[in-house]
């Protein structure tokens, strides 16, 4: 997908912040092209994932000193026993999927150092991606 797609795709855009806005924002220190790619891949999925009443929450925040980012959906889930294999090239329960977005994605984060990408999902409920990234000092 690409940058002009996205909000094609999604019926209504909310912005919500927990916290209070930053006189300066954190700094992270990564691959800007790159780091818009892993959050487009994972938008396109949540938005796969949801009918029409779906929502995708992107949500930002320092935590213990990391930038947490997350991508969350509720839409349809994904079985326990395919999780793991979700990471995997290739694999695509779509008809037309490339089955790249994710292997991509988690190789994307995993390549800065002292981040981390989690999934938490459960089928019929939704799914969250969870980014975590250094703060450049
Ligand atoms: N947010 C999501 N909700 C439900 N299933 C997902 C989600 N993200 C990924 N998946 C599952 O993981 C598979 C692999 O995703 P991906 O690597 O992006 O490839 P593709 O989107 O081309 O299928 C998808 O086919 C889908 O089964
Ligand atoms: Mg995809």
């Amino acid at each position: 997908m690409t940058r002009s797609e996205a909000p094609t795709r999604a019926a209504q855009v909310n912005r919500r912040s927990s916290q209070k806005p930053r006189a300066t924002a954190p700094t992270i220190k990564a691959d800007k092209a790159k780091l818009e790619q892993v959050l487009l891949n994972l938008a396109k999925n949540a938005i796969e994932s949801i009918g029409e009443d779906g929502e995708l929450i992107i949500r930002s925040r320092l935590k213990e000193n990391k930038a947490e980012i997350t991508v969350a959906d509720n839409g349809c889930g994904i079985p326990a026993e395919d999780q793991e294999k979700i990471f995997s090239p290739f694999y695509t329960t779509k008809r037309e999927g490339s089955g790249l977005g994710l292997s991509i994605s988690k190789r994307i984060i995993e390549e800065h150092e002292g981040s981390t990408f989690t999934l938490k999902s459960e089928e019929g409920e939704g799914t969250e991606f969870k980014i975590t990234m250094p703060v450049a000092k």
